[in-house]
């Protein structure tokens, strides 16, 4: 389950990029500008570089990991709403049809990972529950 969603995370990653590219691709400086996106263009042209909504750059820091698969599970579910949250708002934050019906999708998917890291967390807790009852 954990390959699969992480697997299926990157493609959104590429699906995102993508996405963005063909909206910059073809904007003069001046749109970028106009669109907010003038530091973003003077940074970094029109290449995708992935940083959040006030520029910081994506860092491995926000993965996070402690060992215990309880508070492990309960982190990717909050990071599935937090992500689902995200898409709601550039949903939110845009006109273009075609970016509506790209994001839908993306937000729609973060749902059904959050479902089955609530089903696997049942799962991980039923089994730590069976090993304490054996002892
Ligand atoms: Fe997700």
């Amino acid at each position: 389950m954990l390959t699969d969603i992480g697997t299926e995370e990157l493609a959104h990653w590429e699906i995102i990029a993508t996405l963005i590219f063909k909206i910059v691709d073809r904007a003069t400086p001046e749109e970028l500008i106009d669109a907010g996106m003038g530091p973003n263009y003077i940074q970094h042209g029109r290449d995708v570089y992935p940083n959040d909504a006030a520029g910081v750059p994506w860092t491995a820091a926000y993965i996070q990991a402690i060992e215990d698969p309880i508070t492990n599970l309960h982190e990717d579910l909050a990071a599935e709403q937090k992500a689902r949250t995200t898409y709601e708002h550039l949903i939110n934050s845009t006109k273009d049809r075609g970016v509506i019906d790209t994001l839908s999708f993306l937000r729609e998917r973060e749902v059904v990972h959050f479902q089955r890291f609530g089903e696997t967390l049942r799962m991980v807790q039923e089994h730590i529950d069976n090993i304490k009852h054996k002892r």
